[in-house]
């Protein structure tokens, strides 16, 4: 079944442009509208909403980070993202004018279950984006967002993560829709853009050459950074995720802004960083942040977009994604990220489908 891939996980990564496709595709009608037929929410009840908590763990959770950019940058409405397993036990402000929406590829994960009966107890509406159908989470939803990026078998997610990132847009979208607060116009601009994704995807999957040399690659250090700014942050910590699960390479995120209060003392000669700098209107601050890790012995990886060549002054190596909108680029820029990570993992010999000491599903708390 893994049709002469050699383990599910790079399976599931090629799989992506399909994945995206098909989120995509099943939800516009010929006239590009957003056809949600799994949510009811009337333009009634998203006026009484005033509060929405995005719910989840691990991969789904940082899906739910670039979900609350894009539902606070086009429908306006204050988002809270939470780990699941915290929320409980924080005594959250949810009533009836609250939207609760729950991410989870398996609809199985039980901190995620546990959050939502708590919320659904507290009077709020509960949406979830899930990719097993008739799973627990999904059954217990008021409205669902299936994705449709298939069954998911390696546990590492990559492909549910880029479906549920389009979930995410299309709830925005709709939701902006609904309440009015976009314009025809930037609507339709934001739809064709997500329809290039796909292609754009593939077109990253099928140059990886540089990306598999990073791999192979022998570093002196054994921890590696990811940093950016904005929804790079997002992403930075998605790859650290994929990076350390699979490889066992401690690893870890950080907003680049925060160097300086503290992570900067653990740059030496040879530290490895992931840089994202794929926003626009934060570029100039990631090179300088680039420049300070990388006078400090750093050895840079960059993410940026096509055409953006000012970072190869600053950068070692830089890992480049075709242009689209900023809104959009963690669909594009978390796919050399797992193919670093799943390079990476493949040259030290782990077992990349199944790690150590994790499960696809936890299904306890
Ligand atoms: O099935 P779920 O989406 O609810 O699972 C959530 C996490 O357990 C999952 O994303 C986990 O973090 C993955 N191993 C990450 O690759």
């Amino acid at each position: 079944e893994k049709e002469g891939y050699q383990h599910f996980m790079i399976k599931e990564i090629n799989e992506q442009p399909k994945g995206v496709s098909e989120t995509l595709m099943r939800r516009l009608d010929k006239e590009d509208n957003i056809v949600l037929d799994g949510i009811k929410l009337t333009k009634e009840d998203l006026e009484h909403i005033n509060k929405i908590y995005i719910v989840a763990c691990g991969t789904a959770y940082h899906a739910g980070l670039v979900g609350r950019y894009a539902i606070e940058k086009l429908a306006r409405i204050p988002v809270e993202v939470d780990v699941a397993s915290e929320f409980r036990y924080r005594d959250p402000f949810v009533d009836e004018n609250t939207l609760f929406i729950a991410v989870s590829q398996s609809g199985e994960t039980l901190d995620t279950l546990a959050a939502l009966r708590e919320a659904k107890r507290k009077g709020a509406r509960i949406l979830s984006i899930v990719n097993v159908v008739g799973s627990s989470v999904a059954r217990e939803s008021h409205d669902v967002f299936y994705t449709w990026a298939g069954p998911e078998i390696a546990v590492a997610s990559t492909k549910a993560y880029t479906t549920q990132l389009i979930a995410m847009y299309l709830i925005a979208l709709h939701m902006a829709k609904t309440a009015d607060s976009i314009s025809n116009e930037e609507y339709k601009k934001v739809i064709q853009e997500l329809k290039t994704l796909p292609e754009k995807v593939k077109g990253i999957l099928g140059d990886i050459d540089k990306i598999q040399h990073l791999g192979d690659a022998q570093f002196s250090n054994e921890s590696v950074f990811f940093m950016g700014r904005g929804l790079d942050v997002n992403v930075a910590h998605e790859g650290s995720l994929k990076l350390k699960e699979i490889s066992y390479i401690n690893s870890f995120a950080i907003a680049a802004g925060e160097l300086k209060h503290g992570t900067i003392a653990l740059i030496e000669k040879g530290t490895l960083v992931m840089a994202l700098a794929t926003q626009d209107h934060l570029y100039d601050k990631m090179l300088s942040n680039i420049q300070e890790v990388r006078a400090r012995g750093a050895y840079v990886v960059a993410v940026a977009k096509e055409g953006n060549k000012e970072v190869e002054k600053t950068a070692d190596v830089v890992l480049y994604i075709p242009n689209t909108m900023d809104e959009l680029t963690p669909v594009l820029s978390i796919i050399p990220l797992q193919l670093f990570a799943y390079f990476i993992a493949v040259a030290r010999g782990c077992d990349v489908d199944k790690p150590k000491n994790l499960a696809k599903s936890v299904t306890v708390e």
